[in-house]
């Protein structure tokens, strides 16, 4: 399972970019909005800060198929080959992933709330497939759940498609689909930030360095000592 960052504050991308093993930088409209600044420079920035080579996610704003093929063929133009376009996935967004698919774009269908939603999405040639895992919680379903029946669809029925889940609150529900081996999960910077947060692993880090520093001199290391 690829993990993603889910965000566009480019201070935080940095530094989590700069720590954890992350494939890309996924974005959506509202993402965009909170960082108070024009879309593309906003994006330009992310994909200068991963790289030409690592995955960038941004979505299309359009209602209608042909306006989301329009958006699709200039977020591609702007961010370079390694971008996805995200489409929601409802008639006018499948409708758009079929035209894009067969003009070799790449797609992310989102917001994708059911498994018929993700099933369609890879039937139209979406590369990943993502379903809103704590949205879903939120609404008295089980967002992994849904995850993991989209997972199978895809490996049951040989459809060359992923499931990139977003919409986490918590690592454990991040873990919980890393056991079941999914493509993707897109987390917000805040929440991997709290990945490895645990009194438990300071506390033993820091007897570690207290012991050595016992035996040699404070401030030593094992390229010091
Ligand atoms: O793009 C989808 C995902 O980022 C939604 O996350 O936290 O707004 O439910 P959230």
């Amino acid at each position: 399972m690829k993990l993603i960052i889910d965000d566009a504050d480019v201070k935080a991308i940095r530094r989590i970019w700069d720590y954890y093993p992350c494939a890309g930088v996924t974005t959506n409209p509202s993402i965009l909005a909170k960082s108070g600044r024009p879309p593309f420079e906003v994006l330009r920035e992310i994909r200068a800060i991963i790289g030409p080579d690592a995955q960038l996610h941004a979505q299309v704003i359009a209602r209608e198929a042909d306006g989301m093929v329009k958006d699709a063929e200039r977020i591609v133009r702007e961010l370079g080959d390694n971008t996805y376009v995200k489409v929601p996935s409802l008639p006018e967004g499948f409708k758009a992933m079929k035209a894009l698919h067969a003009k070799g774009i790449k797609i992310t269908a989102t917001a994708i709330y059911t498994p018929m939603q993700g099933y369609l999405a890879g039937m139209c040639g979406a590369q990943y497939a993502a379903p809103y895992v704590n949205r879903i919680d939120n609404m008295g379903y089980d967002g992994i759940k849904v995850a993991c029946e989209i997972h199978e669809i895809y490996k049951k029925n040989d459809i060359p498609c992923e499931v990139l889940a977003a919409s986490f609150k918590n690592s454990q529900q991040v873990l919980e689909l890393c056991k079941y081996g999914i493509g993707a999960a897109t987390v917000a910077c805040s929440v991997i930030d709290n990945f490895v947060k645990n009194a438990a692993i300071d506390e033993a880090v820091e007897a570690f360095i207290h012991d050595f520093e016992g035996l040699t001199a404070k401030g030593t290391t094992m390229s010091s000592c």
